[in-house]
């Protein structure tokens, strides 16, 4: 018998996964196209389906994304921050892990640790998603990769320049990178460069990575420019990073090296006038409102593999 279907990390799972949850994504925004946001999907994949919530940090919108996801998909969700839970006292992650799976199909946790999510997956019976980590944020690739996709064609083959930190969303590109066919082109100072192990991954499964301490030339050829904030949520470092970090800055003259029709994404929150200028944001290259959007889509195909119904 196999087990739940979890989605911790995108290096975890197979090429052909990543592929059917990202084409049930385009599939499903596509067939509610001027439908009102409150409306079910035709075939309801999570009806009678209850997805728990737990948040350790901020969010907005992964926490409206997926509410919103499950009630799409003909389902209902149960959202708690982990210090109004036991959890917050010192109930043990596993023993929170075996009683939500009495009482949920699935849940979603945003963890200061990644070790919470790896925990609590390993003691649950139900599917769990990571919905950020300090390690990782897988689900916003998905919504990322599928946005590039809607405005230049399938990814496999694409060039993504990431400029910045080499954070947590970093991590996720560089699990992708390999198992979708895309080159990622990274610039970041060498202090926040990403995690060795992070790039064996990359390298493990096929990824053409570059690692640079030059945003110029890591955004050359690129399809796609991507930055995120300096200074992530539980960094303690602020000054060293805005120091480090402000020649990685996006603006139009960066865009303006990389190749034609470049498109700019960002997970948000931004920070205007550090990681990426006002010009850039909300300038015409600029992806990152759709891309927010799709995070509901994304949700739903993420949501709709784990109940099996992809
Ligand atoms: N991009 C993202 O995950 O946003 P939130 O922190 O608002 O959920
Ligand atoms: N890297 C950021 C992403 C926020 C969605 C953080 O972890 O704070």
């Amino acid at each position: 018998m196999t087990g739940p279907r979890h989605f911790v990390d995108l290096w975890a799972l197979d090429a052909a996964t990543l592929r059917a949850i990202l084409d049930d994504a385009h599939r499903r925004k596509a067939a509610r196209a001027g439908w009102t946001q409150g409306r079910v999907d035709a075939d309801a994949p999570a009806a009678g389906r209850t997805l728990a919530m737990i948040f350790e940090k901020n969010s907005t919108r992964t926490r409206f994304s997926f509410d919103a996801a499950m009630r799409q998909l003909g389902g209902a969700s149960i959202i708690s921050t982990g210090a109004d839970m036991q959890l917050g006292r010192g109930e043990t992650v596993e023993d929170t892990a075996r009683v939500l799976s009495r009482m949920v199909d699935a849940v979603m946790l945003r963890t200061n640790e990644h070790d919470t999510v790896e925990r609590f997956a390993g003691a649950a019976d139900v599917p769990v998603i990571n919905g950020l980590t300090g390690a990782s944020h897988p689900c916003q690739i998905i919504a990322d990769l599928m946005t590039l996709e809607a405005h230049r064609g399938p990814v496999a083959g694409k060039t993504i320049a990431w400029v910045g930190d080499g954070n947590n969303v970093c991590a996720s590109y560089l699990h992708a990178a390999g198992k979708l066919g895309f080159r990622l082109k990274i610039a970041s100072p060498a202090q926040y460069s990403p995690s060795g192990a992070d790039l064996a991954r990359a390298v493990e499964a096929g990824g053409r990575v570059e690692l640079s301490e030059d945003p110029r030339k890591a955004v050359r050829g690129a399809d796609c420019v991507v930055a995120d904030t300096w200074v992530s949520m539980g960094d303690v470092d602020y000054d060293a990073r805005m120091i480090a970090l402000s020649p990685f800055a996006v603006d139009d003259d960066l865009m303006d090296l990389a190749g034609p029709g470049a498109m700019f994404l960002h997970c948000l929150p931004a920070h205007r006038g550090e990681e990426v200028t006002d010009e850039v944001l909300d300038g015409p290259r600029s992806l990152v409102w759709d891309a927010a959007e799709n995070r509901i889509h994304a949700q739903k195909s993420i949501l709709a593999w784990c109940f099996g119904a992809i």
